[in-house]
């Protein structure tokens, strides 16, 4: 498998009140292209950071990153099918972003939110529309096409920014505790069909979350990081113990579910504790 994403001695240093604050310490990393990468780790460890750097939101203080483009697995697995609406490689955005907060725009549509990325890129409206047309449909916000957000409950609004970031067909998709701020059963069919899109896709999403029940149901592989400074603490490999496609209750049931939750708590605990002590040291201070 072609690496995607490679990072190298990446590190970030915050200047806080005159002092410096470690956020990512010598982060080495390849992601495969078509991997579904998850990050979890304790508050404060730099989760955010890696991605705002990647989005290109933040600058890096030292360290190297390459996102090699053209390796979409999914356009290779569909061969034509991305069509000619979607434009030319040349024109594909590097990356797409999903927030925990709501992100979309108040003021807009469902169907205009979702083909947003595309108007910034030139497309015409028609053109913008045939390719939002079935991200509406994955995400099974069919009907709601003309709505506006305030319309929407908080998980038809996470759906738009999910098909958002699809169907904007970035080289590399960076999900932020997208689900976070909803309930645990909403959670569950938000997670499948995640789970689906990603299947017909098989874009490169990187993916952070507190939730280790979601990161094993999701990930390829689970990056485990320390307390700040953010350093690599562990890899697990989710892929070899769970086939695709994959279904959430049947993961979640599973006796090897179990296993590995207990040893991501076993490498997370002494992190989330060493983060509350740097909380309560910095709350001192
Ligand atoms: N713009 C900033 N200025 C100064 N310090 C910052 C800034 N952004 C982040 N930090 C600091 O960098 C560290 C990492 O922050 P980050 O938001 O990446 O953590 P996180 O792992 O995403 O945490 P959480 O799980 O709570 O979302 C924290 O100590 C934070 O206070
Ligand atoms: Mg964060």
């Amino acid at each position: 498998m072609a690496v995607k994403i490679r990072l190298r001695g990446l590190t970030k240093q915050f200047e806080v009140k005159g002092r410096a604050v470690i956020a990512l310490a010598g982060i080495d990393l390849d992601i495969e292209a078509g991997e579904f990468f998850c990050i979890v780790g304790p508050s404060g460890c730099g989760k955010t950071t890696l991605l705002r750097i990647l989005a290109d939101l933040e600058p890096r203080t030292s360290g190297e990153i390459q996102v090699f483009r053209g390796l979409d697995v999914g356009s290779e697995l569909n061969g034509s099918s991305s069509g000619s609406a979607r434009g030319s490689r040349a024109e594909q955005p590097l990356n797409s972003m999903v927030f925990q907060e709501q992100s979309i725009f108040p003021w807009m549509s469902v169907r205009d939110n979702i083909a947003f990325g595309l108007k910034a890129r030139g497309f015409s409206k028609p053109a913008r529309y045939a390719v939002a047309e079935p991200f509406i449909h994955k995400v099974g916000l069919a009907g709601f096409e003309d709505a506006l957000p305030y319309q929407l409950s908080g998980g038809m609004k996470q759906r738009v920014s999910i098909a958002r970031a699809f169907a904007n067909d970035p080289e590399i998709l960076l999900m932020d505790e997208p689900f976070a701020a909803l309930d645990e059963q909403t959670k569950i069919v938000l997670q499948s069909e995640l789970l689906r899109i990603w299947e017909e896709t098989r874009k490169t999403v990187l993916y952070v979350t507190h939730s280790i029940d979601e990161a094993i149901v999701l990930a390829d592989r689970i990056l485990v990081m320390t307390a700040r400074p953010g350093r690599i603490k562990d890899i697990l490999d989710v892929k070899a113990v769970f086939d695709r496609p994959r279904n959430v209750e049947v993961v979640k049931s599973s006796a090897q579910f179990g296993a590995l939750f207990g040893r991501i708590w076993g490498l997370l605990r002494e992190e989330v504790e060493m983060a509350q002590a740097q909380e309560a040291q910095g709350q001192r201070n």
